[in-house]
């Protein structure tokens, strides 16, 4: 029977219940539900609803019943109870007989169910915060040991100046670190405590708020009853800095596609994160990267969705709220499982540094050192620009690398241009000259690295 079954004659029909039930998506609420519900009960206490000893028998109830869950999981589906609190209050009943109706005085499934999803907020944001940790904690294990390799930089996918491997993999942790500080600012938001506020006007019980926010481990109780029950903030926060994160992942996985790809080989990744090809033998797919870049899209979907419902929605509680779990709970878990599949690449990830240097060495990528060079000699740089352009010309027609030009082939484009040109055409002199805050030169990544183990 429904929990609110007084006021109808007529049963629900099997559509409207299959429909309206919440059951086989809030289920995963039901630890929280629980110790809302122990929160909850020390608080009717207190106001004199309950005796005490009725409490102590409420709260033994509900903590025995969360022990049955956790080992039999299964029997709160098969329940077939509209929602987990239904399914909760129901098995509290089956407890306690009449004292388990006692529990829900002063309290509505709308503050409930509110303070069900902050705390299970509360406690899923602990777990990606460590996970985005772990991997901020594998770059800088990566650039640790690949501190020696240098690459080709790109900009429009092509060879643009050299940079270290180092470089590309603390880009990486910048991300990471505003990822981590965007979770951090949206779980320190969404930390009050919406119970008590009833349905929407507030409980009609004098409940210290501050009490029984701090009792859930909340940091203050929520200030107005009608947004409290209404308010899901939180959940729109969570899918954005998931969805931000998210698009972080994906341009990571990008690269390192790049990177894997024949073109380029200039990592080799792990065979435990790859897998074959059916047909082709010769094939070593990356298949978690592409599947990270892939489940972006579904994160962005629910970020979206979760808009598209609270958009216009009238204060306060409405049903269409419900609809707010399935795309949360699908984003919190691909945020994590990307999260532990991202740390996993990393952590076997091996650069092919003969093949990278090379690729840095080609491509024209020291073209501005010689511009730099010639503007040092005294042209004007965007002169400087157009000569080199055509050295560049020049060398494409013939195959070769501006370094591997003869000195009198340079100087019939620049008569200022001498031996030392040649030390600049270096990598090593492209990379040392990067010598600013930021900059790919070895000594600042060093100290940057430094900065970041620190
Ligand atoms: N299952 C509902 C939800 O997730 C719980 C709140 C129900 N409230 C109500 N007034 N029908 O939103």
């Amino acid at each position: 029977m429904a929990l609110w079954g007084g006021r109808f004659s007529g049963e629900s029909s099997a559509l409207f219940k299959l429909f309206n039930d919440s059951l086989p998506v809030d289920y995963r609420l039901v630890e929280q539900d629980i110790q809302g519900s122990v929160a909850w009960a020390a608080a009717l206490v207190k106001v004199g609803v309950l005796t005490q000893a009725e409490g102590q028998d409420l709260k033994a109830a509900l903590d025995a019943l969360l022990v049955e869950v956790a080992e039999d999981p299964q029997q709160i589906i098969a329940s077939g109870a509209e929602d987990i609190h239904s399914f909760v209050e129901q098995a509290l009943i089956d407890k306690v007989g009449d004292l388990g109706k006692k529990l829900h005085t002063g309290r509505s499934r709308n503050d409930q169910v509110a303070t069900d999803l902050k705390l299970w907020c509360k406690a899923e944001g602990e777990g990606i915060s460590e996970r985005l940790t772990k991997v901020r904690s594998e770059l800088i294990e990566l650039a640790k040991r690949e501190q020696q390799a240098v690459m080709p930089g790109y900009t429009h996918l092509q060879r643009a100046q050299p940079v270290t491997f180092a470089h590309w993999a603390l880009a990486y942790v910048e991300m990471l670190e505003r990822d981590i500080s965007r979770l951090d600012d949206a779980l320190s938001r969404l930390n009050t405590c919406p119970l008590g506020c009833g349905a929407l006007a507030g409980t009609a019980y004098p409940i210290d708020r501050y009490e029984l926010a701090a009792s859930l481990g909340f940091a203050a109780p929520t200030l107005n009853s009608l947004d409290s029950v209404s308010d899901r903030d939180h959940v729109v926060e969570l899918c954005s800095a998931a969805s931000i994160s998210l698009m972080h992942l994906s341009r990571m996985a990008e690269d390192l596609i790049f990177f894997n790809s024949g073109e380029a080989g200039f990592i080799e990744l792990a065979d435990d994160v790859t897998s074959g090809s059916s047909l082709m033998p010769q094939k070593k797919n990356p298949d978690a990267l592409e599947l990270i870049r892939g489940k972006a899209g579904r994160v962005y979907g629910s970020l979206v969705g979760i808009l598209t419902t609270m958009k216009a929605l009238p204060l306060a509680y409405n049903k269409d709220m419900q609809e707010d779990k399935e795309g949360l709970f699908d984003v919190m878990d691909t945020w994590s499982i990307c999260l532990d599949m991202t740390a996993l690449v990393l952590s076997g990830l091996k650069v092919k540094r003969d093949n990278t240097k090379a690729a840095a060495q080609q491509g024209y990528a020291n073209a501005t050192e010689l511009a730099d060079y010639l503007v040092a000699k005294g042209m004007p740089f965007r002169q400087a620009h157009h000569v080199v352009g055509e050295v560049v010309v020049k060398a494409i027609a013939d195959g070769v690398a501006i370094e591997d030009m003869t000195l009198t082939t340079l100087q019939s484009f620049a008569d200022v241009i001498e031996q030392d040109v040649y030390e600049i055409l270096t990598i090593e002199s492209c990379l040392n000259k990067r010598d600013v805050l930021g900059g790919t030169a070895p000594n600042q990544v060093a100290a940057a690295l430094a900065a970041k183990v620190g």
